[in-house]
């Protein structure tokens, strides 16, 4: 799933919600530059030109090349820390940044969450053993631009508990991904996920959210994976942000420990996230983070 297709007409109103019609907004390269302009000055939000979409899709390359090569590594026996080695020397190696080393002070390269954490593990001396699930959420700078995506693993065999909490976390990712095209909200992608993930059974974490990338880490607009159809920041052409829901199999409550950045569910339950970075296009979406999941 790489690409989606909806076709608004010259005549129909702009989907960006100005009212007025698309050919006099948005569609027309001149016009688009106020829209630009708007969002910024409204959201605070960046509009990508399209060399600056560039430069995010290669960092995104990049970044499923190594997510790539850490599926192969994910084994029982293996340290979170090797998963660090790893993905670090992999991003210098390619002349990029690895953006979690001393990002607010948090120490190590890449963010690896096993079991009941739901994100911002940090990678240490845990070992993973057969059973667990494991998230590795990686972001390279390359060249200046950033992109985020993580996926969750199985380490070795996945008990019933584990394989149930991956799928609904990735279908999760995969409605919100489907909602994304131009006219649509924020609150569509937020309604779509929630509705799944409850139907499930399971819950959304509500305390970490999507957020614009590329020429930052953390940007506007926040993307928050629960929400009301129709509701929150209409979706244009140029907005690049992610999607990165956080399911937990029990309750969404959670507490973060003493090391100020491991967030764990406070049921012990298990948790898992898939994220990928979207590019808002004129016909629907396109991911700069591409993976089958
Ligand atoms: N990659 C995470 C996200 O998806 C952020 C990690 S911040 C860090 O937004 F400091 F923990 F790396
Ligand atoms: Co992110
Ligand atoms: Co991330």
């Amino acid at each position: 799933m790489k690409k989606k297709v909806v076709k608004i007409g010259r005549n129909d109103l702009c989907p960006c919600g100005s009212k007025k019609k698309y050919k006099n907004c948005c569609r027309n390269k001149k016009k688009r530059t106020s829209i630009k302009e708007e969002y910024k000055r409204r959201y605070d939000i960046i509009l990508k030109e399209p060399y600056q979409v560039e430069g995010i899709r290669k960092s995104g390359e990049l970044l499923i090349k190594i997510l790539d090569q850490v599926e192969e590594m994910i084994k029982p026996g293996l340290k979170t820390e090797d998963i660090n080695t790893f993905v670090h020397e992999q991003t210098v190696r390619a002349g990029a940044i690895p953006a979690p080393l001393s990002y607010r002070g948090f120490p190590k390269s890449v963010c690896v969450s096993v079991n009941e954490v739901i994100c911002h593990g940090i990678p240490g001396d845990r070992v993973l053993k057969d059973g667990d699930i494991v998230n590795v959420d990686i972001t390279p700078i390359l060249d200046g631009y950033y992109s985020d995506a993580s996926k969750t693993f199985f380490v070795g065999t996945p008990d019933e508990k584990g394989k149930k909490i991956v799928s609904v976390a990735a279908e999760s990712l995969k409605r919100g991904i489907s909602k994304v095209a131009p006219g649509a909200t924020l609150g569509d992608i937020g309604y779509a996920i929630q509705s799944y993930a409850e139907s499930c059974g399971c819950s959304v974490v509500r305390e970490f959210v999507g957020h614009g990338v590329g020429i930052n880490f953390h940007e506007q607009p926040q993307v928050l994976h629960f929400g009301t159809r129709g509701k929150g920041v209409c979706l244009v052409p140029g907005m690049v942000f992610t999607i990165e829901p956080m399911i937990n199999l029990g309750k969404k409550e959670l507490h973060v420990l003493e090391d100020r950045w491991t967030a764990v569910t406070s049921d012990g339950s298990l948790s898992a996230q898939f994220e990928q970075t979207l590019l808002v296009t004129e016909k629907g979406w396109e991911s700069l983070t591409p993976y089958e999941f």
